[in-house]
């Protein structure tokens, strides 16, 4: 059984279809990206599986449960966890405080213990504090020492992702989605986030879905590749297959220059 089962999900917003008929499966340890072009709905796929909406039709099964109609907390709760496109962190609270939040849903204790510290919350505590760094250890010095401190509002850009994919796996899921991790970032950042999603996957255990689109980077890590254009899924298999399919050239560069590239394919 696969990890995630994605199965005709259509999501309308007025008359506009973001996603139709999607399906598409992860397995446990693999690393699968979802490419398209801007609007293909690929952030939606996302927002669908995380229950910030609710699908038209379809079902998400994740580890042979659906989960369409769940909250977003209980789906984090059940070990999916997530970054958004546009980052979604407490810009006045600390690189640290914002990865201990993500554990709070973990927390087995009431406010008056939380007052009164007992020693139990004292034991919670610390151990969420390990979970912490452990995960912003992942990135290297880059989230290290005095960095731990500061508020997420002096972070550059390429800081504040590092931190949202931190959170994502300090909650404790077993499945991460990465919308666009490297949105933002140089070359050199970028290289570096390749090599730590990997890790992520090697190291840390985690199965990964990625929204990206750098090519560069889609091209490492994925086992596999799904297309999405307009909503629809066009094609899925290897990188390689993907980018030399001609439907999927078409997608990204336009019907005619899908028929050039198509000839020039021809010709060679
Ligand atoms: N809440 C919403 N209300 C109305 N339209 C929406 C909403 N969310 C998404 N859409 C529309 O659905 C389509 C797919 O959007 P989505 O954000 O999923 O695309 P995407 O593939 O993530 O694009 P990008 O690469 O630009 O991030 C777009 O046309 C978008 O405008
Ligand atoms: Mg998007």
């Amino acid at each position: 059984m696969a990890m995630l089962e994605v199965e005709g999900l259509r999501k309308s917003f007025g008359g506009l279809t973001a996603t139709n008929d999607v399906g598409f499966h992860v397995d446990r340890g693999e690393i699968v990206s979802i490419i398209g072009p801007n609007g293909a709905g690929k952030s939606t796929v996302f927002n669908l599986i995380t229950g910030v909406y609710r699908p038209d039709a379809g079902d998400v099964r994740f580890e042979g449960t659906s989960i369409v109609g769940k909250s977003t907390n209980q789906v984090v709760d059940l070990g999916i966890a997530r970054t958004f496109q546009n980052l979604r962190l407490f810009t006045n609270l600390t690189v640290l405080e914002n990865v201990l939040i993500s554990q709070h849903h973990r927390l087995r204790s009431n406010w008056l213990s939380a007052v009164f510290r007992t020693p139990s919350y004292r034991r919670q505590e610390r151990a969420m504090r390990e979970v912490a760094t452990e995960k912003l250890g992942f990135f290297g010095p880059r989230l290290q020492s005095f960095r731990l401190h500061q508020p997420v509002y002096v972070l550059s850009y390429a800081n504040r992702r590092r931190t949202e994919m931190a959170r994502a796996m300090a909650t404790g899921a077993k499945l991460l989605l990465l919308d666009e991790p490297s949105a933002g970032m140089n070359p050199k950042e970028t290289s570096e986030i390749t090599q730590i999603i990997r890790r992520m996957r090697d190291e840390g255990g985690y199965t990964i879905v990625v929204v990206e689109h750098k090519m560069n980077l889609v091209g490492e890590i994925s086992d596999r590749v799904i297309v999405l254009d307009y909503g629809q899924k066009i094609a899925e298999g290897t990188y390689r297959d993907v980018v030399n399919d001609p439907k999927v050239i078409e997608a990204y560069l336009g019907k005619k220059a899908g028929d050039d590239k198509r000839e020039e394919l021809a010709d060679g």
